[in-house]
């Protein structure tokens, strides 16, 4: 099985990055560490634990991490995931508590215990990334690889060059795609083709409650399914972790990625340079969307089915 550890900052789509992480049997998710990001830190971790509980995946310890960016204010996307960060969705209140130990502590052991076998997939702000490569720099020789969902090569969605993750800590993405290893920056002009179109959410309902009590309202908190202007949501970082189990779904170019971190106008935007002879990152362009669904959705029927 293919290992993995998913930064994340649940979250809308972060959420069905989980399910999908711990719905497919050919991964093994074997961490969860949390950063401040759509909502804050313990909203975050309190998501990530009551999904845990929800889905049945206790064995993973979830460890929280950064709650504020390397120097920046804090930003958040409540107005995107809602105020708790899951839209609409209650689960049950979680009862098995996080990870006594920093998430940063969490990344570092678990890619030096497992050296070249665990892939590192990071789904929010970069914070705990950078801070891990900045207490061990070998985390970029010891993941398996390491993937991103975050930027874009043509617009932004947090402002018109920005995109959410790496606006909101822009000196962390700085330090993660110069740290000398290869990122996959799965950015918006590839996320924007996972589009929840009315089919999908069809599909979704006949997986019965996981479906009408998850992934639907999850899949579809800011869109109106019968909203004749109908143009989805698309689910960003299930993107991320789709790219772990399968590859050749997508499309991807090498290229060299410089993160702004000084602009007025350009700040957190990731600058794509698609004819570098120094690419520092493989940069996914086009998705199998059909093969996408297909995949994603029959790995969460496996766990709608129990
Ligand atoms: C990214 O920002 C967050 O709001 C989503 O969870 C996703 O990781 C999309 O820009
Ligand atoms: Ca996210």
């Amino acid at each position: 099985r293919t290992k993995l550890l998913l930064d994340c900052d649940p979250g809308l789509d972060d959420a069905l990055a989980l399910l999908l992480a711990h719905s497919d049997p050919d991964l093994e998710l074997v961490a969860v560490t949390t950063v401040g990001g759509n909502v804050d830190l313990v909203s975050t971790t309190r998501n990530a634990r009551v999904l845990r509980e929800y889905l049945g995946f206790v064995d993973v310890p979830i460890a929280a991490g950064a709650a504020q960016p390397l120097v920046r204010d804090a930003e958040n996307a409540a107005h995107v995931h809602g105020e708790a960060g899951l839209g609409t969705v209650r689960l049950p209140a979680a009862t098995l508590p996080a990870s006594d130990r920093h998430a940063v502590d969490v990344i570092i052991e678990t890619l030096r215990a497992a050296p070249g076998e665990v892939h590192l997939v990071a789904t929010g702000p970069l914070t705990n990334i950078a801070l891990a490569l900045a207490r061990e720099p070998r985390v970029v020789e010891w993941a398996a690889s390491f993937v991103i969902m975050g930027g874009s090569f043509t617009r932004g969605n947090a402002t018109v060059a920005a995109e959410f993750n790496i606006y909101a800590d822009p000196e962390a993405a700085a330090v993660v795609f110069a740290a000398g290893w290869q990122v996959v920056m799965i950015g918006l002009d590839l996320t924007l083709q996972a589009i929840v179109t009315p089919q999908v959410v069809d599909r979704m309902r006949h997986l019965g409650p996981l479906g009408v009590d998850l992934v639907v309202p999850l899949a579809t908190f800011w869109v109106d399914p019968n909203d004749a202007d109908w143009s989805g949501q698309a689910v960003h970082d299930v993107c991320a972790v789709a790219y772990i189990a399968r590859p050749e779904l997508f499309q991807s170019r090498p290229a060299r990625v410089e993160v702004e971190t000084q602009g007025h106008h350009t700040s957190g935007m990731t600058v794509v340079d698609f004819t570098s002879s120094a690419p520092n990152a493989i940069v996914p362009v086009e998705l199998d969307v059909a093969g996408f669904w297909d995949y994603v959705h029959s790995a969460w029927q496996l766990t709608a089915d129990g």
